[in-house]
């Protein structure tokens, strides 16, 4: 059997979390999409692209990344899934109270797509309080980045918050 998962997020930017769990899933399963939710209604540093590059680039010469796509979606999570075929969708989970507005989503998408199932990863114990937010605060007074993001999206935020 041939097992596909999808990695969805906001991804704005990914993060050492992010890049922790996706690491764990390529593990897991035969292949890994990451899928960039882009919502123009909701306000985001990175566009859609931006964010599928900067992760691509985070990505590209990681070994275990072999069986890893990048792409990005618009509208409901669980539409896009069945598009793909893809009967797993992974989250991470951090700490507790991320597991609240998790299991409340998964419940959503359970509904909307009973076949669909919504796995959860915890990344190592370093990186269970970095989130995407913290870092563009970060970003935006210019502190030190380089325990959160690699080099790449770090620069790319400096771009974004310089101008
Ligand atoms: O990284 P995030 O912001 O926590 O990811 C949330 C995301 C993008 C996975 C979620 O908001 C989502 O799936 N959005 C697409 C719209 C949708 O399907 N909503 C219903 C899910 S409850």
């Amino acid at each position: 059997m041939h097992t596909l998962a999808l990695y969805p997020g906001s991804f704005d930017p990914i993060t050492y979390g992010h890049l922790d769990i996706l690491e764990r899933a390529a593990n897991l399963f035969d292949q890994v999409k990451v899928t960039v939710a882009v919502n123009k209604e909701k306000r985001s540093v990175f566009t859609g692209d931006e964010r599928v590059a900067l992760i691509n680039e985070c990505i590209a010469d990681k070994e275990w990344a072999a069986n890893i796509e990048v792409d990005q979606f618009t509208g409901l999570l669980v539409n896009h899934a069945k598009k793909l075929k893809a009967k797993t969708l992974v989250r991470g989970v951090r700490q507790i109270s991320d597991f609240e507005y998790e299991f409340r989503m998964a419940l959503t998408n359970k509904r909307l797509a009973p076949e669909v199932d919504t796995i959860f990863l915890m990344p190592a114990e370093e990186f269970t309080f970095i989130s995407a937010s913290l870092v563009k605060e970060i970003a935006y007074w210019d502190g030190d980045l380089s325990s959160f993001v690699p080099n790449n999206v770090a620069a790319a935020l400096k771009e974004k918050f310089q101008k």
